[in-house]
């Protein structure tokens, strides 16, 4: 593992970090010496404050505005900020619900969550791929759902999406592994998260064998594992976290 010492020059960029699991995921890359770029949607007060925790461990915060699901808005964003440098690593973190039965599904619904959650992959990997590229090294790591991987009722719009993610990070580990960029996804089950405030947990606690809901940390630490490990094998993979909801 490199030592805080050694990522104290490298940046991870968190897409999505002022809440829940992007804000874990941000803290303990910061824990591992990282300089964090940080971006958010609109919860100013909240990125504010992620940024205050991150400068108390010693390291440098800066916070990056934008909807990711609109492109212009991310490629100026995103396109000044790696003029000079790419990040050394990058989580697609940023996401969201619009829960609903497909026959009750209206087509806002539906393309709210694709176009936030898929299309904003291509927005943000379309504008940072060329300076990674360059850079010949890098790691991604993006965060997909249990949903994506066995399907949930009421989420259609979402299973989509982040069943798309999975086929997207396959297929460009397949395009980027030979210059050193490595590419994983991590499909989290239950969190306890503002996303999760209103779901009904006594129904589905007996089906997770751990017993027990995740926390943004039990997401972070294994991110931080596939971004911090200096020997790392694993690429074009899917790492459930989800105390054996999905087996
Ligand atoms: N919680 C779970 O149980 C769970 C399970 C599996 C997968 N996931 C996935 O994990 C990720 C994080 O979930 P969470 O529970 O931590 O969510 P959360 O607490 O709702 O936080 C979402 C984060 O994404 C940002 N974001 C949302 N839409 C955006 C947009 N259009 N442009 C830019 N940023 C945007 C938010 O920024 P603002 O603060 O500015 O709104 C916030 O930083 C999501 O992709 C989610 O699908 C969550």
């Amino acid at each position: 593992m490199k030592n805080n010492k050694e990522n104290s020059e490298k940046i991870a960029l968190i897409i999505g970090g002022s809440r829940g699991i992007g804000r874990a995921i941000a803290l303990r890359l910061a824990q591992s010496g990282f300089n964090i770029w940080l971006t958010y949607r609109g919860n100013h007060a909240a990125a504010e404050m992620v940024k205050a925790e991150i400068e108390q461990t010693g390291r440098l915060c800066e916070t990056l505005c934008f909807d990711i699901s609109d492109y212009e808005e991310t490629e100026t964003a995103l396109g000044e900020k790696t003029e000079a440098r790419a990040p050394d690593v990058v989580v697609y973190n940023a996401g969201i619900t619009r829960d609903n039965l497909l026959v009750w599904m209206t087509r806002e619904e539906w393309d709210a969550v694709l176009s936030t959650n898929l299309d904003g992959f291509y927005n943000v990997m379309h504008t940072l791929l060329f300076p990674m590229l360059r850079a010949k090294k890098g790691r991604i790591v993006v965060v997909s759902s249990t949903s994506g991987q066995i399907g949930q009722a009421g989420q259609v719009n979402y299973s989509a999406s982040k069943a798309g993610l999975i086929g997207a990070v396959k297929a460009l580990a397949r395009e980027v592994g030979k210059k050193n960029i490595l590419v994983n996804v991590v499909a989290p089950g239950v969190i306890e998260t503002d996303m999760t405030k209103g779901l009904p947990k006594d129904q589905i606690l007996p089906l997770i064998p751990l017993q027990r809901f995740g926390s943004p940390d039990d997401v972070a630490s294994v991110v931080n594992f596939l971004c911090s490990e200096e020997h790392m094998y694993i690429h074009g993979q899917v790492i459930g976290i989800n105390g054996g909801l999905a087996i």
